[in-house]
């Protein structure tokens, strides 16, 4: 929670993090549509329909909102991967997924979805139109991990809990990617530092030595070759 309300009181950080959540929750919007296209099943196909709408209409909600947070222009530290945003959604292959295990998938990254923006409603005392912003979409993120459960236990009333293991299991991987990732670009800018400071003076030192054993003054040029042959 402090780190939280840490990563949230800046207005800066806040209205990026706001803007980079409108794009995520926007590719949440276009996956859903493209599940809703591809499903065979009527009713899986209406609920998909809605849900893409409210995830569009987030990133609206989201877009507008950094915006007017953002009053002036400035690199700050993000800290994205402290609180990310409704994150899975953006990453979906609906293509090669089932609607079971599509449903599965969405059910889980709708409940950490909704988890997180309690915990950034909460914290976000300071700031009443974001904190407002925040609880009217966890009502639909609320909705999104209902009917996707229900769905699931519709279509696959014997084998739920195994798509939604396959599905936790999966998601685990990808954040282990994530985390590693973020770890090996850190350990890359240290390893840069390290050399820097490490390897750098020796060598600084050394030609700093090479200078001073250097005669001052002029020194005679190398005499200049003979112009008879192109050579
Ligand atoms: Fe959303
Ligand atoms: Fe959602």
């Amino acid at each position: 929670m402090p780190l939280h309300r840490w990563v949230w009181a800046d207005a800066q950080r806040r209205a990026r993090k706001l803007l980079r959540f409108a794009e995520t929750e926007a590719d949440g919007g276009r996956h859903l549509s493209r599940a809703a296209e591809l499903t065979r099943d009527a009713s899986l196909r209406r609920l998909y329909l809605r849900h893409a709408e409210d995830e569009m209409r987030h990133a609206e909600l989201f877009r507008r909102r950094g915006r007017e947070l953002l009053a002036s222009r400035g690199r700050v530290f993000e800290a994205n991967w402290l609180a990310p945003g409704e994150r899975g959604l953006d990453d979906l292959e609906v293509g090669s997924e089932s609607d079971e295990s599509l449903l599965a998938f969405l059910h889980l990254s709708e409940k950490a979805a909704a988890g997180r923006f309690a915990v950034y409603r909460d914290v976000l005392g300071g700031d009443p139109q974001t904190r407002a912003m925040f609880a009217r979409i966890l009502e639909d993120e609320e909705f999104h991990m209902s009917y996707t459960r229900k769905q699931l236990a519709r279509l696959a009333p014997r084998r739920q809990g195994l798509r939604l293991w396959t599905a936790r299991a999966a998601r685990l991987w990808r954040t282990y990617l994530r985390v590693a990732t973020a770890l090996a670009a850190v350990l890359g800018t240290l390893m840069l530092a390290l050399q820097y400071f490490l390897l750098l003076p020796p060598f600084a030192l050394l030609a700093k030595r090479a200078a001073r054993r250097e005669p001052e003054g002029f020194s005679r040029a190398r005499a200049a070759p003979p112009l008879k042959s192109q050579y």
